[in-house]
Order: C-alpha cells, then structure tokens, then sequence
C-alpha cells in the first residue's frame, strides 16, 4: 500500500501532483471561474463579509498563513490568521459578517473544533477546509470545502498541506469574483496557473536527487534555520517544522528581516541556513532583500542552501546548495518550494534511522486541548 516508496510519507510526496489536480476537479467551469457547490453560504453572505479569520494547527495554520497573503491580495478584505489554541482565549471580536475559516487535515483537532464552536456561539459564518469526509469539524461549520488529498498516513503532513493551500486559493479567487474585486479574465489567468502546477511539480519531483545527497550530509547537524519572506515565510516555518518533527532536530523558521533583531546570532560557521527566495518576476523588491540576507548569513560563515526559481541565475554566487524550482507566479510559488523541504525532512530524518512515518510523541490527529 506504500506504493513501492520506503515510507507511506514518501509516497504521499509523490501524490501531490495528482492531489492538487483532484482538488481544482470539478471547481473550474468553462470559462475558468470559480465554482464551489459545497460552499453552503449564499453569494450575498459571502458579500457581506467584512473581516477573515483563518484558525487552524501546525501544517494547517501555515497554509493559512499563505493564505492570508492571497485573500488579502486578491479580495482587499482584511484577513487574519491566528493558531487555534489561541483564538478563542482572547476574546477576538467576531460577527455575523465576520468570515471564520478552520483548516483541517483531520477535522478532529480539538484546539480547532473549540476555537470553531467559539466562533460560532459569537454568530460568525463558519467555512471549514478538510480532507476528511465527514468528520466533526466540517459537521458542524456552515459550510466546508474539501480538499481531494486522499488519506493521509504519515504524522508528518505533506498532500494535505499543498491541496489546503489549492483550496485557499480557490476560495480567494471565489471571494474576488463574487464581489467584483477581480474581473473574470484576471481571475481565469490566475486559473490556469493553477491548472499547470501539477505538471510543473510532477518534474521538479524528478530532480530531487541533489536534495536527497543534500540531506545525507545535513544528518549530523546540530541546527538548521531557515528563513523567507513574505509567502517563504509560513514555507520556512513548514521546513523548520518538519525538520523538528521527523529528525528530532533543532530547527527555527524565521521571516528572514528579523534575523538582524536577535536569530543571526545563532550563525556560526557552517550552520545550515535553507533560503526560500521569491520570484524574480512580479515581487523583485522582496526577492532582492532575501538575497541580501543570504548574503548577510553567508559572511557569518552560513552553509546556504537556497531554493530559488530557476533560471534564477544571479543567486547562484550566493548558494552553497542550489535547488531550483520551476516558475510560479508569487503567491502560488509555496506550492513549488515546500517540496524540497519535506524530501529534505525525510531524507534526513530515515539517513538518522528514524519511524519517518511515526515519529515519537506524536499522534495523526490531536483529539486533546
Ligand atoms: O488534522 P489537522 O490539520 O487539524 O492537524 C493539525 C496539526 O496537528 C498537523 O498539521 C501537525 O502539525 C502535523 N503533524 C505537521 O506535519
């Protein structure tokens, strides 16, 4: 059942490419709108919403974070993201024209099914993402999308987390549309790039090769960091996650700004620092100050390992490790350079001789407060 792959988690690497095309199934019409019949709430209460909030854990409060960069972008509706365990035990201020949206896996999260029911009980519209058919949390939210990841074994999220981000994009994309934000062709154009990230991703899974020799050397380190801006922020938080959970090993993710308030100091010579740099194209203020912070972790002695676009040429001299990834507009760019980063995980993680698919302590889903 492992599909000839070492590790159910491997396997489920492998099944993104197909996952993300079964989550966009059925969702696009013709003319590359947004279709999304499960989505109960009316055009007019998607209308009226006036603020987002995203809740979820782990893996799934990290595609929210991505996600808020989109919906904000693409909707200009003010959209926050906050970690289920907290939301509810600061009395956030919620309404009927308030949108909540929990993101799930499992959609038995315990620390997401209170913060969901919290929300409710103060009348907001809830809107759950899930990969479970009929699980507790997309019972009892107003509405729910699922994700067509298909089952996930392994502790470690990987599918899952790539068809929430597909699913947050959709709902984006809807909400734009719906209240004239975009026009039809912008939203259609962003469409269809969305529509070639499974090919796109099907051939960056076969150069993964440089990644797993990568991961070999990287077993006996004591600490990697990783850092990204803007959208590579939540996939930096992703790797470092990942990392921690399957090889046990220390690892912090940071928006790469912050490094110069306190983190650079962790550098010293030859610590492992994994660079997520935005594209070139369309974000190339952002992408010019992470490769400044490359540049400024590598003159304290960083072994830099940069994920970049390829054809991305000039951070080459600025990388020890290069792994491109193949061209995404920026906001969808996650669904490319998260990749990496799980082989990454999981390569260490089995080269240290560890359960990649049961790491200790952990549970698939986290049914206790
Ligand atoms: O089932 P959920 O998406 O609600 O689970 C949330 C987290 O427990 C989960 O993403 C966890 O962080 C993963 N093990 C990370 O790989």
């Amino acid at each position: 059942e492992k599909g000839g792959y070492d590790y159910f988690m491997l396997k489920e690497i492998a099944d993104q490419p197909d996952a993300i095309a079964d989550t966009l199934l059925g969702r696009l019409s013709d003319r590359g709108e947004i279709v999304l019949d499960e989505v109960r709430l009316t055009d007019q209460d998607l209308r009226d919403v006036d603020k987002v909030f995203i809740v979820a854990c782990g893996t799934s409060y990290h595609a929210g974070m991505v996600a808020k960069y989109a919906i904000e972008h693409w909707t200009r509706i003010p959209c926050e993201v906050e970690l289920a365990s907290e939301f509810r035990y600061r009395d956030p201020i919620l309404d009927r024209s308030t949108l909540v949206i929990t993101i799930s896996q499992s959609g038995e999260t315990m620390d997401t099914l209170m913060a969901l029911r919290h929300a409710k009980e103060q009348k907001a519209r809830v809107l759950a993402i899930c990969n479970t058919n009929g699980s507790t949390i997309p019972r009892e939210s107003d509405a729910v999308l699922y994700t067509h990841g298909g089952p996930e074994i392994a502790v470690a999220s990987t599918k899952a987390f790539l068809t929430q981000l597909v699913a947050c994009y959709l709902i984006g994309l809807h909400l734009a549309q719906i209240r004239g934000v975009m026009y039809a062709d912008e939203v259609a154009a962003v469409v269809e790039k969305l529509q070639s990230t499974p090919d796109s991703l099907r051939t960056l899974l076969g150069q993964m090769e440089d990644v797993r020799a990568l991961a070999r050397d990287l077993k006996t380190a004591t600490t990697v960091l990783f850092i990204g801006r803007h959208v590579g922020y939540p996939v930096a938080l992703e790797g470092a996650l990942k990392l921690k959970e399957l090889a046990y090993m220390h690892a912090e993710g940071f928006a790469a700004g912050e490094l110069k308030h306190g983190p650079i100091s962790l550098i010293d010579e030859g610590t492992p620092v994994v660079c997520v740099v935005p594209s070139p194209a369309g974000r190339g203020v952002i992408r010019d100050k992470v490769v400044s912070n490359i540049q400024e972790v590598r003159a304290r002695g960083a072994r830099t390992i940069v994920i970049a676009e390829e054809g991305d040429e000039s951070v080459r001299a600025y990388a020890d490790h290069l792994i491109p990834v193949p061209k995404t507009p920026t906001l969808l760019a996650p669904l490319m350079t998260t990749v990496p980063l799980q082989i990454l995980a999981c390569e260490i993680a089995a080269a240290r001789g560890l359960d990649v698919d049961q790491p200790r302590n952990l549970a698939k889903s986290v049914t206790v407060e």
